[in-house]
């Protein structure tokens, strides 16, 4: 790595030396993550979309593979999904060899067939997705719209029949369209949702899953994901989600706070699939193992993703998520933990472990815990500080604020000083996300690596997920309390090999 590769993770997927933007096409098939993505084979700008590839047998080490479906004079290859198709409903495959197929969007260029449209495309693999052919009668779905992206294709199995459903976006509208097909190839119209709750920005890259609430088998409950960018709770690119009921045609959220427009005053009574700046365009993977819903993100803000000072590579995934569903105080809410085994890449004679320690209106740089690539399982109990928390990736007092400030029910995120920061005016921010204590005790889970913290705060009731670009030489960890006492129930540390 050379000095201008310092940012590099160690547990997020990047490509090798390109831009990437949002995870596509997320599947599990033959004992293989693949983690598909938009992506410029040419360059670390956005630009020429293409699908990029990944495989990981874990979801915690990646291998890059060569370019899936490649851009043309006609058509940028937008966001979209893959299914398998078991039953070869498309022939594409045989039906002893059924394909993969992906549903992506065509954003046709100036001067082709379809110039300005955007369309639902196919392509499939018949080699467990490592080669793709576009179907020959691309666009299959065309609304003549400019704005008709991100198609996410599930086998719906209910009530109404067995049948492929896609959900997509009109973006510019804020509203998800829902369709039907039997082989992939002819699309019929369901029905649409929105616009609702959040609309400061196009809506993108939707999603829908069902999840067993508490999690009971018995008692299954739809979930319709939709990013908009901008408009989320802290600026720019964000994910929210409505948990409802799905009959085979319509989905009706009982979880919406406002119909129509927004009310901007509303964006924290929203439902969010993560409060920090850098948690965009996530979606969920097809046929994981166990009926578990895993999610990955794009780890970046379109306010300012083309400037984040990183090379020869742009822009990290998230850590893939597991979704459940819970019912807390009468409503039903997801909550979301990081997943992965990082067992093998943990150095346990650095493990650093404090307990039972009171924080008094000061802050301690804590001797033995300094890394750059960590997780931190924190307990803490308020005590008469107005403010107390974490400071991380820092150099002496000086790095990124992890805060709860009690009275006020926030957790926040102080990147002002982080480390590099003056590559865009809307990156240095102090970003805020609700918490409230569970027994008096507020908990956060942090996975810290060498340009990013997720925070997952309550189990993850909350989830925050922030960029930050330190020195590589701000390594520490510091605990802190303002204006009177906090305590530290336990703080525990993993050191990852860096
Ligand atoms: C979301 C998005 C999608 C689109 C893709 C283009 O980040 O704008 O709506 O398909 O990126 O790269």
């Amino acid at each position: 790595a050379t000095t201008a590769d310092t940012f590099r993770p160690a547990l997020h997927y990047t490509a090798r030396n390109t831009w990437l933007n949002d995870p596509n096409g997320l599947i599990f098939h033959e004992g293989v993550y693949h983690l598909y993505y938009q992506n410029n084979p040419l360059d670390n700008v956005w630009g020429n979309m293409s699908w990029g590839h990944a495989t990981s047998p874990d979801l915690v080490t990646w291998t890059e593979h060569p370019v899936a479906i490649s851009c043309d004079e006609e058509e940028d290859i937008f966001s979209g999904s893959i299914v398998f198709d078991r039953d070869n409903t498309s022939g594409f495959g045989t039906d002893s060899a059924p394909p993969l197929v992906a549903v992506y969007t065509s954003a046709f260029k100036p001067g082709s067939a379809h110039e300005g449209v955007q369309a639902q495309s196919l392509a499939y693999s018949r080699d467990g997705g490592y080669t793709w052919t576009k179907h020959a009668a691309n666009p299959v779905l065309n609304r003549g719209s400019a704005e008709f992206r991100d198609p996410k294709v599930i086998k719906y199995d209910g009530g109404a029949g067995s049948y492929w459903v896609m959900v997509a976006v009109e973006a510019t509208d804020f509203q998800v369209v829902l369709y039907k097909s039997e082989d992939l190839k002819s699309w019929e119209l369901l029905s649409s949702f929105g616009p609702a709750n959040a609309t400061g920005g196009v809506w993108e890259c939707p999603d829908l899953f069902q999840l067993p609430v508490d999690g009971d088998p018995e008692n299954l409950q739809w979930v319709l994901t939709v990013n908009l960018n901008p408009g989320g709770p802290n600026n720019g690119s964000a994910g929210q989600y409505f948990v409802g009921d799905f009959d085979g045609t319509t989905f009706t959220s009982a979880t919406t706070v406002t119909e129509g427009l927004q009310d901007p005053a509303r964006l924290g009574e929203y439902q969010w699939l993560d409060w920090g700046r850098d948690y965009y365009a996530a979606v969920s993977f097809a046929d994981a193992p166990d009926n578990r819903r895993l999610m990955i993100g794009w780890m970046n803000n379109w306010e300012y993703a083309n400037q984040i000072p990183t090379s020869p590579w742009r822009s990290p995934m998230t850590l893939a998520r597991e979704i459940s569903l819970h019912t807390r105080e009468g409503n039903l809410r997801l909550m979301q933990r990081p997943v992965g085994d990082w067992a093998a890449l943990a150095d346990p004679s650095k493990s650093f472990r404090l307990s039972e320690t009171t924080i008094e209106d000061s802050t301690h740089i804590l001797d033995g815990a300094a890394g750059t690539v960590q997780r931190i399982d924190a307990t803490f109990t308020a005590g008469t500080a107005d403010e107390f928390g974490l400071i991380l990736r820092a150099n002496g007092t000086h790095g990124t604020r992890i805060g709860i400030r009690p009275a006020q029910g926030t957790l926040h995120v102080d990147r002002r000083t982080s480390g590099h920061t003056d590559f865009h005016e809307s990156f240095p921010s102090i970003d805020t996300a609700p918490i409230h204590p569970t027994g008096g005790a507020y908990t956060l889970t942090i996975f810290v690596d060498r340009c990013s913290l997720e925070i997952f705060a309550q189990d993850g009731q909350v989830a925050m997920t922030e960029l930050i670009f330190p020195a590589p030489t701000s390594t520490d960890v510091a605990i802190y309390s303002l204006g009177g006492t906090a305590a530290i129930n336990s703080l525990d540390i993993t050191q990852f090999v860096a």
